[in-house]
């Protein structure tokens, strides 16, 4: 793993998903998890004081230690609230649980940073029991209300690292809905998600896109670092309200 990967990423995916104003978004799929829950991709448990005490069991899966180390403190702060909190440094491609063993499985913002998405899908309905449910919630694109700052930053997501995100992410662009779901659908509304962020809460969002730090390894250069200074000039506000159409998947087996 890069010094970038080890010890950069991790605070950015922190600082990007730390938001308040995503909070209600969190809730909303994390409400209705129960039993053994295994939460895949949990970065630094940012979802975690969002479980119902009725939880039996949160098992965080994440292949970042660093993530784990944050997560283990947020889980830290809301032990007086939530069940116990497992972690496991592996990736979603390979749960390292036994076959039926968990009652819901959810998943935010992670699916697409995953590097083999439907092999990812199998594993957890492998591992889910009969009956269990399955929640993951993402978002597409994400846009201003300034045109100057949406051209910007398609700069960054189509022309600087367009290459560079997996054919899947043809997935997240429709919304998830041509993933091919290996569960009986349940159906889940599409919403949009506000933000209200300032340029430094937009840049590190940017950077933790797969894609961006696909590119800084590959070219030994931070591809948002060639639109900061446009960005930065046209962003001409304290806070910005920044949008993304959002998506929730939710099945059964
Ligand atoms: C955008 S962050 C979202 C973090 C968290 N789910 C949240 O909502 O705050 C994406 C997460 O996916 C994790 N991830 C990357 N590759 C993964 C894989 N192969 N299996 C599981 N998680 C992975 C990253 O380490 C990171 O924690």
């Amino acid at each position: 793993m890069s010094f970038y990967q080890e010890h950069v990423v991790p605070h950015l995916v922190k600082l990007a998903m730390r938001n308040r104003e995503l909070e209600p978004y969190r809730e909303r799929v994390i409400a209705g998890a129960e039993g053994r829950v295994l939460e895949i991709g949990i970065g630094a448990g940012a979802n975690l004081k969002c479980y119902p005490a009725s939880v039996k069991e949160i098992i965080g899966l994440e292949p970042s230690a660093r993530l784990i180390s944050m997560a283990r403190h947020a889980a830290a702060q809301s032990a007086d609230r939530i069940a116990a909190v497992n972690f496991m440094e592996a990736s979603a491609e390979a749960i390292p649980l036994e076959p039926g063993t968990v009652d819901t499985v959810v998943m935010t913002w992670t699916l697409c940073s995953i590097p083999a998405p439907l092999q990812a899908l199998r594993e957890m309905r492998r591992v889910l029991k009969p009956g269990g449910v399955f929640a993951a919630w993402t978002y597409a694109d994400c846009h201003t209300s300034d045109a100057a700052i949406n051209a910007i930053k398609n700069r960054l997501y189509i022309d600087l690292t367009g290459p560079y995100w997996p054919p899947e992410r043809a997935f997240v662009d429709a919304g998830y809905r041509t993933l091919p779901f290996p569960f009986v659908e349940i159906a889940a509304p599409e919403f949009a998600m506000i933000a209200q962020w300032d340029i430094e809460h937009f840049l590190a969002y940017l950077r933790t896109w797969s894609a961006s730090q696909r590119y800084l390894k590959a070219k030994g250069e931070d591809p948002v670092a060639l639109i900061e200074p446009q960005l930065r000039a046209a962003w001409r506000a304290r806070v910005r309200e920044v949008r993304w159409r959002f998506h929730l998947r939710v099945g059964r087996i």
